[in-house]
Parts: structure tokens; sequence; C-alpha cells
């Protein structure tokens, strides 16, 4: 299977979903990166890409005179690498109609909070001021609301005392290591086993 992930920063799960195709070999594992896209240059997820010879793209919002043109564009540059599979992991966009026109149903996002709690750009920072005991990471389909597609996995990370003198980017790093293991293990078995939608259930045989 083919997959385009979209990225908007470091690309430390883009990186997972690299380093365990190169272990596994793109047969076992199921699916390859044959692109990697970005709302924004100078990243080091476009390196990562880079270094392991993945054509890359970006589309900048601010190239564009309407929200809706940035959309198709991205839509554009994402169909001409044909996905099987689209991976959002870490991009900071909302898509729009056309994207999903074209993508949903195939369109997976990791998110770093327990959906449908703390949606939206600054999940682990939330659940943090609301003083949460747990929170984690979801990998789920992407619909046309904010973080509001149907789950496919789930993972749980404890809060501790500590996290709330080192802030948020301790508790993310602890939620990155469970999401990148989950987000390479849903993917997987999405390329290899095929899936289906049934309302807000995921099947994956
Ligand atoms: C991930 O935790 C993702 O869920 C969130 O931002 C982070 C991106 O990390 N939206 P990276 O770019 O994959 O390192």
């Amino acid at each position: 299977k083919r997959l385009v992930v979209l990225v908007s920063g470091s690309g430390t799960n883009l990186q997972a979903l690299l380093d365990a195709i190169a272990a596994q070999g793109v047969d076992a594992y199921g699916a390859e990166v044959v692109a990697v896209g970005a709302d924004r240059d100078g990243i080091a997820g476009l390196e990562r890409a880079e270094r392991a010879g993945i054509p890359t793209f970006v589309c900048r919002v601010k190239d564009h005179a309407a929200r809706e043109d940035w959309d198709r564009a991205l839509a554009e540059a994402t169909a001409a690498y044909e996905p099987d599979l689209v991976v959002s992991a870490g991009f900071m966009k909302i898509v729009g109609k056309e994207f999903l026109a074209r993508f949903g149903g195939r369109f997976v996002n990791t998110h770093p909070a327990l959906l449908p709690s703390f949606p939206g750009a600054h999940g682990v920072r939330d659940a943090l001021a609301y003083g949460a005991k747990v929170t984690g990471c979801t990998v789920h389909f992407v619909d046309d609301g904010v973080d509001t597609g149907p789950i496919i996995a789930q993972g749980v990370v404890e809060i501790v005392e500590e996290d709330t003198d080192d802030g948020e980017s301790a508790l993310h790093e602890r939620i990155k290591e469970v999401e990148r293991t989950l987000l390479v293990d849903v993917v997987g078995r999405l390329a290899r086993n095929g899936f289906s939608i049934e309302g807000r259930k995921v099947v994956i045989p």
C-alpha cells in the first residue's frame, strides 16, 4: 500500500513509520511512504523525508488567495502520489471539503490526547491544565470535524505530579513514545488487513 504522510513539525511519528518499514521491509509491513507533505518549509519532518530519499511537497496557506484554494492544492499534491492511505502525523492544519472528498475514509490522524477529551491544537496542555490523571493518544479517521472521526486505537499515559512543574513538553514526550508505537501498529494493520468503517466503529479483520 502507498502512504502519503503529512507533517508540520519534528516528524518523529513519520520517522517511526520510516524506521518500521526499513526494519520489516515494505512487503512485511504492508506499506511504504511514497511522499511527505507539509504546510510549511524548514521543518525536521521534511529533512527526515529527504534523508530517506522520499519526495516532499509543501503547501502553504499564505501562498493561496483563499483557504479553499489551499485545500484543493493540498489535495492535488497528495493525489499526485496515488496514496492508498494518507496519514496526518503532527500535521497542524484542518483540511477542507475538497481534501475530505478525495481522501475521507482513508485519512488517519494521530492526536496526543484521549479523544473525545481535549481535541484541537493543545491537547497535551489542556489535559494537564484540567488536572486529568491519565491522558494519552488517539489514532482516528479524519472526518469533517476537529479530531472527531471514528477512533481506531488509543494509548494511555499517566499524568504525574512532576508534569505540573516540568510543563507539557515532558508529558508530550511520554505521550509521543506511546503514540509512535500505536501509529506504526495501526497503519500497518490497516494496510495489511484492510478495514471498514461502520458508523463510529472501525473494523480491521
Ligand atoms: C504529535 O504528538 C501529534 O499527535 C501532535 O504533534 C506531535 C507531532 O510530533 N499533533 P512529530 O512531528 O511527529 O514529532
